[in-house]
Formats: C-alpha cells, structure tokens, sequence
C-alpha cells in the first residue's frame, strides 16, 4: 500500500525514527538543518503531513501557499506561538501539539535555572575549567539561597505546577499569576495574584511559564522589573518573547536583578549578544524539553496526531484557536 507522504523538518530520537520510516514516505532536508519557509512549501507540495518544531515559523503567507494536499501540521512543542492559527483554520489544516509531554523536563530545566543563576554555576564552571580556581577565591562566589525565598509563576499550567511541586522541596513559598485561580486542591498553599504586577512585588525568584501572545509580548521589561525586590533572580524557559531583552540586560549590569537563566531567547537561535557578556546569567540553548524520554514521547504524540487526523479518527491532542 502507497504510503502517505511526510515531510519532517528535524532529526527525530531512534524509535520516532524507526515509526516514521516504517509508516511513512519521508521526505527532509538532508544534514538536519532548517527548512527556510520557501523550502518548507516546495517539499510539502503533494505531502499529507508536516512534522515541524517551534523553530519552524508558520505565518499567513506560509499558509496562503501550503499545498491543498496538505491535512495535518504536528508541532512537537506545547507553544504554539509560531503557528498563525487563524489562517491554519482558515485552509482547515489540523494543527497537532504536544501539551503533556513535555512537563517534567522543562519543570527540571526550570530548577536547574534557578539553581544555575542563583548559585552563580557559569562563574564556577569557568573557575575551575580556567584552571584559576584556588581555596580562597572560590570561598568567594556567594549566590542566593532558595530555601524560604518566594518564587513567583508567572503561568499556572501543566509546566508552572510541575516547577511549584520541585520548589516546594527546596522549601520555597509559591505565589502565582495565571488568567484564573486554580482549583483549591492543585493550588494547595500557592498564593494567587490576579493582577501579575502583584505577583512581581513578592517574587525574590521568577520563573515564566506563560505563552508567548500578544497579552505576555516583553512581559518582563524596565517598568515590570522595577516592581521586582532587590536581588530578584529571574528564570524563563517558557518564550523569549516574555523579555525585552535590553531591559533585562541593563537590570543585570546594575545589579537590579542578582541574576538571571534563560533557555529560550527572542530570535533564537541568535540571541542579544550582550547576554553573553555579563557573568551574572546562566545560558541553555532551548533545551527544556532535551530529554529521549520527553522528545521520544513528543514525537510519538506528534505522529498519532498525524495518523488519526489522515484516517478519520479522534487525535490525542489538537490546538485549537
Ligand atoms: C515547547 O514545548 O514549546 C518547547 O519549547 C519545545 O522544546
């Protein structure tokens, strides 16, 4: 039987791999790099499926070309901010996402930021790796201590609730803002800000777990950084989009925020190169949901969206407008 055809614009782990190859006609850039748009719709003409990451930037023109041929676009990623849904549902495309897979991954990469930036780990990595590091010198690399400290969510879902769970154990109180209150028995002692400006004023640490939308676009800027306490530490594994990068960036050159660790950047891969002069942050290329566990399953999940929406059936998980 003629098997449907899928382009797929990543390397996938070994078993997605093994599936895709097994039940598809696949087609993909060779060397694993990114598709440019153009590229992207000359492949897919005739293709039934597109497996895409969040590095793939699907806007109205994409959609205003993509071949009729085309039913499913499965994103492996819970943010679907670089998908213009509106004229996705306008061809009828189904749009595919991975919401539940990638939770405990980015939860963890969410702490080791927290731990990174606050215990001062780029400093003490190139201390030792230097070869620079004598007794007295490393006695001197201070951080700030995150048990009994508040850490604001900004950004109750899946990810936020998973990061408030590992807080908790390292006896952090939890305060968060989220566009409703959660259910008494998920919030359990987490206290609620309706107004996220409210949230800013109690978070000693912030992590952001928001989407990136037009309501959450730079989020974290001169003014909103001003209403955090002194010697704030600052986390985001959620977009890039959420800071404004040069606010963020004066911030860390004063001292205003103690330190920040950022997984994700507006415009990655490329970042504001200013990042990478400062000392007082903690970098990760993306890396929040890199496990073979999380990316495994988030491919898996990405294909059965794929199959059920190219045979009829009830898909595990669609985005919706
Ligand atoms: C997501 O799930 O949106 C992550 O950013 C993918 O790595």
């Amino acid at each position: 039987m003629k098997k449907p055809v899928l382009v797929v614009s990543s390397d996938l782990t070994q078993s997605a791999e093994e599936r895709v190859e097994r039940e598809y006609d696949v087609r993909r850039k060779p060397g694993g790099e990114l598709f440019t748009c153009e590229e992207l719709l000359a492949i897919s003409e005739g293709a039934a499926a597109i497996l895409i990451t969040p590095f793939n930037r699907l806007d109205a023109g994409f959609f205003g070309h993509v071949s009729p041929s085309v039913k499913v676009i499965a994103t492996t990623s819970v943010g679907i901010d670089h998908i213009d849904m509106k004229a996705a549902a306008e061809r009828r495309i189904a749009i595919g996402y991975t919401p539940a897979e990638v939770t405990d991954a980015t939860a963890d990469i969410a702490m080791l930021l927290l731990l990174g930036a606050s215990r001062r780990a780029f400093e003490a990595q190139e201390l030792v790796r230097s070869g620079e590091w004598t007794l007295a010198r490393a006695g001197g690399l201070l951080g700030w201590q995150m048990t009994g400290k508040t850490l604001g969510i900004f950004g109750m879902g899946r990810i936020g609730q998973a990061v408030a769970r590992r807080a908790r154990a390292f006896g952090m109180k939890i305060h968060y803002s989220n566009p409703r209150p959660l259910p008494e028995a998920t919030a359990s002692d987490a206290v609620f800000h309706a107004d996220p400006t409210e949230l800013l004023k109690a978070s000693q640490f912030l992590s952001l777990h928001a989407p990136e939308t037009a309501a959450t676009y730079h989020f974290l800027n001169a003014q909103t950084i001003a209403l955090l306490p002194q010697d704030a530490v600052v986390v985001n594994t959620a977009r890039g989009g959420l800071i404004k990068d040069d606010d963020l960036i004066e911030a860390l050159r004063t001292g205003r925020v103690a330190a920040a660790g950022l997984d994700v950047f507006e415009g990655e891969p490329k970042l504001n190169p200013a990042y990478i002069c400062l000392r007082n942050i903690f970098l990760l290329p993306h890396i929040g949901s890199a496990t073979l566990e999380s990316r495994t399953n988030m491919a898996m999940t990405a294909l059965d969206n794929i199959d059920a929406v190219l045979n009829g059936r009830a898909a595990p998980s669609l985005a919706r407008l």
